[in-house]
């Protein structure tokens, strides 16, 4: 069983759904509202722990209702919470917009900008013990930062979704591992070109991370020992709601780094793919069995 570390971002997401997006100064009817647990760092970690993987979570919530659920959510899933600290801010939210397939997320951060490097240094215990430790940019990069100078220092791997999009420092990526962006982060994350991102992946800077480029449905892109530019195929499914799919992606890479690098992607973009049949970032992450049968349906 792989042990994952999660230092990351704990949201309630507030989702609405509408025929269409408003345009500037425009209001509208929307169809349905629903709150669901969310942020990308309990995602990935409610992923990875749905998948088998033991599970221990570095992240704060605020001393409010939304801080309580989340911890019980997270809890109930078999993350460790031990390390989820109370904060002074309200508890972060992402006001999410869905129509016709497409999301438009806005993120309040609140508590989870709380999250110090000492809150990394109060769970060195469980980075020691930990196989991969995996990070997103919801959380202070001063924070992120200090957790991958403790990965390394301990000899673990250290995943970087670079999620949402910023520049990343040379430190920072000569301590990842693994960077896995979408297109749009890769470019920012490198200041490469866009349309660039296949030489980037095959190209990889040294010293620095190898790359494993997420493509919506289309898959995922990554470069193999040779540096030749692999393609693993996403799986075919009926979207509901595609918020997450990403972080389910990390998180199942997380769990079955074990297994190398083209099992664990083929493993994570079956995953990603089913969680995005039921609404909600977590409502159709897979279980381990859900994932094994689908993989046998498609073999
Ligand atoms: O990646 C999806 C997540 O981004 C949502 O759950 C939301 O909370 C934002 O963090």
């Amino acid at each position: 069983m792989a042990r994952v570390v999660v230092v990351g971002s704990i949201n309630m997401d507030m989702v609405v759904t509408t025929d269409t997006f408003p345009r500037l100064g425009e209001t509208l009817f929307g169809t349905h509202f629903s709150t669901h647990p969310g942020g990308k760092g309990a995602n990935q970690a409610v992923a990875a722990a749905r998948l088998g993987a033991e599970v221990t979570m570095i992240g704060c919530v605020g001393a409010d209702a939304f801080g309580g659920e989340m911890k019980a959510t997270l809890a109930r899933e078999g993350v460790d919470i031990a390390h989820v600290s109370t904060g002074r801010e309200a508890t972060g939210i992402a006001s999410i917009t869905l129509s016709g397939g497409d999301n438009a997320i806005i993120v309040v951060p609140g508590a989870n900008h709380e999250l110090s490097p000492e809150d990394i240094d109060r769970a060195s215990a469980a980075i020691a013990q930990a196989d991969v430790v995996l990070a997103q940019l919801e959380v202070p990069y001063a924070t992120v930062l200090h957790a991958a100078r403790r990965a390394r220092e301990h000899g673990k791997a250290f995943f970087l979704n670079p999620a949402p999009a910023v520049e990343l420092s040379g430190e920072l990526l000569d301590l990842t591992t693994l960077l896995t962006p979408n297109e749009h982060e890769l470019a920012t994350a490198l200041q490469t070109p866009e349309g660039a991102w296949a030489e980037v992946i095959t190209r990889a800077p040294v010293p620095g991370p190898r790359i494993a480029m997420t493509h919506g449905k289309d898959g995922a892109y990554y470069a193999d020992a040779n540096g030749a530019l692999v393609h693993q195929r996403g799986f075919a499914v009926e979207a509901v709601d595609t918020t997450g799919a990403g972080d389910t992606f990390n998180g199942a890479l997380a769990a079955f780094w074990h297994l190398g690098i083209d099992e664990a992607v083929r493993r994570a973009n079956a995953a990603g793919a089913l969680s995005v049949t039921r609404a909600g970032a977590q409502g159709g992450m897979p279980t381990l069995a859900e994932l094994e049968a689908f993989l046998n349906t498609q073999a």
